[in-house]
């Protein structure tokens, strides 16, 4: 059986195999705090619940349009203009069975084989294997601790040839929680409008924001550079409806016709049952008050990590301030063994730190050997234990 070239080149997720890993651990009778999740710990609330109830009583099951349902397109247009103050019409908005199936979609529309797509680093580690699927080229921008893992407009303009097809932004940031500031963006912005450079948007932690921070669409800048945008949102982290499968994203007309005539041969339509739910999520009352709460909670904890890792020898963080994860370099402990075994990467260390009982994720996943990754998407209580235990383990270290 021969794979195909394009397949046999994609990389299986690290995250997953550490998950597996930890779970096969705490099946055989051992302790293990996992800071892997991607996902909000929370249940989805019951409002959205009774929704996706209703939608089976009354027969929501069928297919829907391949875009999506008009009443979802609709709040979605409603969504953006109250929060973000964009104005796009229903026809511009596609429904995906998530935003991971959105930004496939939205690359495999504008990537020919051979484009580049410029990707600041770290990354969230599913775009490259994305792009490469769609035949382009990863070009990589190693962002600064110093400028908080954001790539610079400087460093835009410089990466760009004839060749650079689209950027790929991600703000709030995963892996790092870093937040680009509207002034950043609009910098950003300049570049790619200059140089007519599409930007595939990735908002999906718009919501999980902190300390006031506020979050702002590279689509905002102008009329011009909200036509060379993607934007990819959906349900998953907002809502906490991960398993419902429900992203969306708003692009140019043509773009966004392209993409659901691709996505009525690939996936159909999203779950109708999950996208029944979704209008009730975006637009009852009691959404606003869910993620007001969620934010509370992942701020309080946010801030419990920080405290407990700021005065650690041997580890820097940069204070995130979205999503919920926390980028922590450790490289300065390279060098040192853990039990006879020498710790060279973020691999080892994520390797040994598991036979301690924590479960984390190495930089190296995101493209940066020299941190891990710590999301704080489980309970104060498994927060203390966990770092507790990646103290000791540090001070292990010899
Ligand atoms: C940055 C980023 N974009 C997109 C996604 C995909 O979300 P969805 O569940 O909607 O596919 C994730 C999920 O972890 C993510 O971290």
């Amino acid at each position: 059986m021969s794979i195909s070239r394009k397949v046999k080149e994609i990389a299986p997720s690290l995250t997953l195999e550490i998950t597996a890993k930890a779970k096969k651990m705490k099946a055989d009778g051992i302790s293990v705090i996992g800071f892997g999740a991607g996902e909000p710990d929370f249940n989805t609330p019951e409002y959205i619940i009774d929704s996706a109830k209703k939608a089976l009583d009354i027969g929501f099951t069928k297919y829907t349009p391949a875009a999506g349902m008009l009443e979802l397109k609709k709040a979605v247009c409603d969504k953006f203009l109250k929060d973000n103050n964009l104005v796009y019409d229903s026809a511009q908005i596609v429904i995906s069975s998530g935003a991971k199936s959105s930004l496939y979609h939205a690359i495999c529309a504008i990537v020919d084989e051979g484009d580049e797509v410029v990707l600041p680093s770290p990354f969230w580690l599913t775009y490259p294997e994305l792009i490469k699927l769609a035949g382009g080229k990863c070009v990589y921008v190693q962002t600064k601790k110093e400028n908080g893992y954001k790539m610079t407009a400087e460093q835009f303009a410089e990466i760009i040839t004839d060749k650079t097809k689209c950027l790929i932004l991600n703000t709030p940031n995963n892996p790092t929680g870093a937040i680009y500031s509207e002034e950043e963006i609009k910098a950003i912005a300049k570049v790619a409008e200059e140089k007519g450079i599409y930007v595939i948007s990735d908002e999906i932690y718009e919501k999980l924001v902190y300390e006031g921070e506020k979050h702002y669409s590279i689509a905002q800048y102008s009329e011009k550079m909200k036509d060379l945008t993607i934007i990819i949102n959906g349900m998953s982290k907002t809502y906490a409806m991960t398993g419902w499968r429900i992203g969306y994203l708003a692009a140019p007309l043509s773009i966004a016709k392209a993409i659901s005539s691709m996505q009525s041969h690939t996936t159909s339509n999203a779950c109708s049952i999950s996208q029944y739910a979704s209008v009730t999520a975006l637009t009852a009352p009691e959404g606003e008050q869910f993620i007001a709460k969620m934010q509370k909670v992942f701020d309080e904890r946010r801030k419990l990590m920080i405290e407990m890792l700021q005065d650690v020898d041997g580890i820097e963080c940069v204070q995130p301030k979205g999503a919920f994860y926390v980028f922590v370099n450790v490289s300065k402990l390279y060098g040192k063994k853990y039990d006879g075994v020498e710790i060279n990467g973020s691999l080892t260390f994520a390797d040994c730190a598991l036979k301690q009982g924590i479960a984390l994720i190495p930089g190296i996943a995101f493209g940066n050997d020299e941190c891990i990754r710590l999301s704080y998407a489980i309970s104060i209580e498994d927060i203390k234990e966990g770092l507790t235990r990646l103290i000791s383990f540090i001070n292990l270290l010899k």
